[in-house]
C-alpha cells in the first residue's frame, strides 16, 4: 500500500488505535475506526494473521492473500512483532506508550500470558483505552471457553429461532457474533475516547462478549419470550402455533414484528427468486385489492383474522407473485406503498446500482496483487469519513515506518531491534 496518507480531518483523526485483533470479529471494528479516520496500526505475530492466508484463491496459478483478510484490513498499516522476544516486547510497550486505544481479540488469558495484564497496560499509559473482544467476558462460568462465530449465534438465542421447527436450529449467514460484536465494541471505543476527552485523560476497559453481542440483536425474540407468560399465552403473529410453549418458536421467514410478513416465490422460480413482503395494517386494503379480492374480505382485511389465517393471505399472494418476476413485483408493490423487496443473491449485490451508489460495493485500487471489491463503510458521517478505501497492508509493510514514527526509535534502535528479531520470528542469528 505504500505510504499510506493517515488522515488528518476526519472524525476519529488524531486517535491512534495498537490492533492486536485477528480473524474477524476484531478486524471489522478496528476496520470501522480506520474508516473514521483513526491510524489503526495493525499489530501481527511474525507468522500474520491467520485470515491472510485462510480460504485464499488461486488465480491464474498464483496463489494469492486472501479476501477474508483483504476485506476486512484496508485503511490500515502492518507491523509485525515478535512478542515471545525481549525486543519485540520493547516495541510492543513503545507502541502502548504512544496509542490511544489497543485493541484484542485473543483468547482468554493471552495478554496475561504475555505478560501484560490490563493493569500492567494501564501503568505503562493511563490515558490508554483497553478494548477487547472475547467469546464470553472476562468473568463468569463461560469465561474460559474460546468462540467462534456459531458459537456464539448458539449461545446468544440466535440460533434456536432461526429455521423451521421442522428442521434443525439454524446459524444465520449474516455474522452478528464476529462483525456484530466488532460493531458494539466499535461504539464501546468512541464512548470511551469522548470519556476520556471530558475526564482528564483516563482511559478504561472496554469489553463487548460475542455471547452478549448476539442476544442484544435477538432483543425482539426476548421480548416474545416475555409474551409467552410462562406458557399460557400464543403469538398470534407466528404460523406456527405457539400456544402453550415456554419458548420462541423457529418461524421460517415470518416477520418477527407487529405486521405478518413471508417471502413469497415469483418467477422464474430458481433459488433467489422471491420478494419479502410486509403486510402492513393500513396498507393491506390496497394489497387485497392489487391481488384481485375484496378490500374488506373478513377473512384477511381484520388484522386478528388476518394473523390467524395468514398461511392462505400469503398464497393468495404467492398467485399474484406468480406472474411476474421478483424486480417487477418490487416496483409494481412499492408503487402502492406496499413494503416490499427481492431477495437479492451476492451476484446481484455486487451489481445493485443502489448499493454501488452508496458505495457500499466499492473497487479498491493500489493493491500489489491487483484491484479487488469490498462492502464499503455502512456508516455515513458528512464530515467524518475517509475519502478512500485503501488497500490492506502487506504483512510486516510499515515496519521501519511505525517502528521510527509512532515508537520514536532511532536508525540504530531499529537496526539493534530487527537484529534482536524484534519483528521476525524466530530470532535472526
Ligand atoms: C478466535 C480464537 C478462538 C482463536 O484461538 P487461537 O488461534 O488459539 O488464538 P489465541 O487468541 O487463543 O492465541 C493466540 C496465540 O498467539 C500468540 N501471539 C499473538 N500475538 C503474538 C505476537 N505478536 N507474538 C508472539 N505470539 C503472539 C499468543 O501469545 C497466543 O499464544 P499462547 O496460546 O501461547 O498464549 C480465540 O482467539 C478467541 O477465542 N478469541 C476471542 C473470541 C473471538 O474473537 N472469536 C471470533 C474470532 S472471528
Amino acid at each position: 500500500m505504500g505510504n499510506y496518507p493517515i488522515p488528518t480531518n476526519k472524525a476519529l483523526s488524531g486517535v491512534r488505535v495498537l490492533d492486536m485483533t485477528h480473524v474477524q470479529a476484531g478486524p471489522t471494528s478496528s476496520q470501522l475506526l480506520a474508516w473514521l479516520g483513526a491510524d489503526v496500526v495493525k499489530f501481527e505475530a511474525p507468522t500474520g494473521d491467520i485470515t491472510r492466508q485462510q480460504l485464499a484463491v488461486t488465480r491464474n496459478g498464483k496463489r494469492e492473500e486472501s479476501f477474508y483478510f483483504k476485506m476486512l484490513n484496508s485503511n490500515k498499516r502492518s507491523i509485525t512483532v515478535n512478542m515471545k522476544s525481549k525486543a519485540g516486547q520493547e516495541v510492543f510497550e513503545q507502541l502502548v506508550k504512544n496509542c490511544d486505544v489497543i485493541m484484542d481479540n485473543f483468547g482468554p488469558g493471552v495478554l496475561t500470558r504475555l505478560g501484560y495484564p490490563n493493569e500492567k497496560l494501564q501503568e505503562l499509559n493511563k490515558g490508554l483505552i483497553i478494548a477487547s473482544i472475547k467469546g464470553f467476558g472476562a468473568s463468569g462460568p463461560y469465561a474460559s471457553y474460546k468462540a467462534y462465530e456459531p458459537i456464539a449465534q448458539a449461545m446468544g438465542g440466535a440460533m434456536a429461532v432461526t429455521g423451521s421447527m421442522e428442521g434443525p436450529p439454524t446459524i444465520s449467514g449474516a455474522f452478528i457474533g464476529d462483525s456484530g460484536t466488532g460493531v458494539h465494541l466499535a461504539l464501546g471505543i468512541c464512548a470511551a475516547l469522548y470519556h476520556r476527552t471530558h475526564n482528564g485523560g483516563i482511559g478504561q476497559e472496554v469489553e463487548a462478549a460475542m455471547q452478549d453481542s448476539v442476544l442484544n440483536l435477538c432483543r425482539v425474540k426476548m421480548r416474545d419470550h416475555q409474551r409467552l407468560l410462562g406458557g399460557t399465552a400464543g403469538l398470534s403473529e407466528y404460523s406456527p402455533p405457539t400456544m402453550g410453549l415456554t419458548y420462541v418458536p423457529r418461524a421460517l421467514n415470518d416477520s418477527g414484528g407487529g405486521h405478518i410478513g413471508s417471502a413469497i416465490p415469483c418467477k422464474p422460480f430458481g433459488p433467489n427468486d422471491y420478494v419479502y413482503m410486509v403486510a402492513q395494517a393500513p396498507i393491506v386494503p390496497v394489497l387485497l385489492k392489487e391481488i384481485g379480492l375484496a378490500p374488506d374480505d373478513e377473512r384477511f382485511a381484520p388484522a386478528a383474522a388476518r394473523n390467524k389465517n395468514q398461511v392462505e393471505f400469503w398464497k393468495y399472494v404467492s398467485e399474484y407473485t406468480k406472474n411476474y418476476d421478483k424486480f417487477e413485483v418490487t416496483a409494481r408493490f412499492n408503487s402502492l406503498d406496499i413494503p416490499c423487496g427481492p431477495v437479492l443473491s451476492t451476484d446481484e449485490i455486487t451489481r445493485d446500482e443502489h448499493l454501488a451508489h452508496r458505495e457500499m460495493w466499492v473497487k479498491v485500487e493500489g493493491h500489489p496483487e491487483g484491484d479487488y471489491y469490498t462492502v464499503g463503510m455502512p456508516v455515513k458521517l458528512s464530515l467524518g469519513n475517509v475519502d478512500k478505501i485503501f488497500p490492506s497492508p502487506g504483512l510486516g509493510e510499515h515496519n521501519e515506518e511505525i517502528s521510527k514514527s509512532v515508537c520514536g526509535f532511532s536508525d540504530a534502535d531499529y537496526k539493534r531491534l530487527q537484529e534482536s528479531g524484534a519483528f521476525t520470528s524466530p530470532p535472526k542469528k
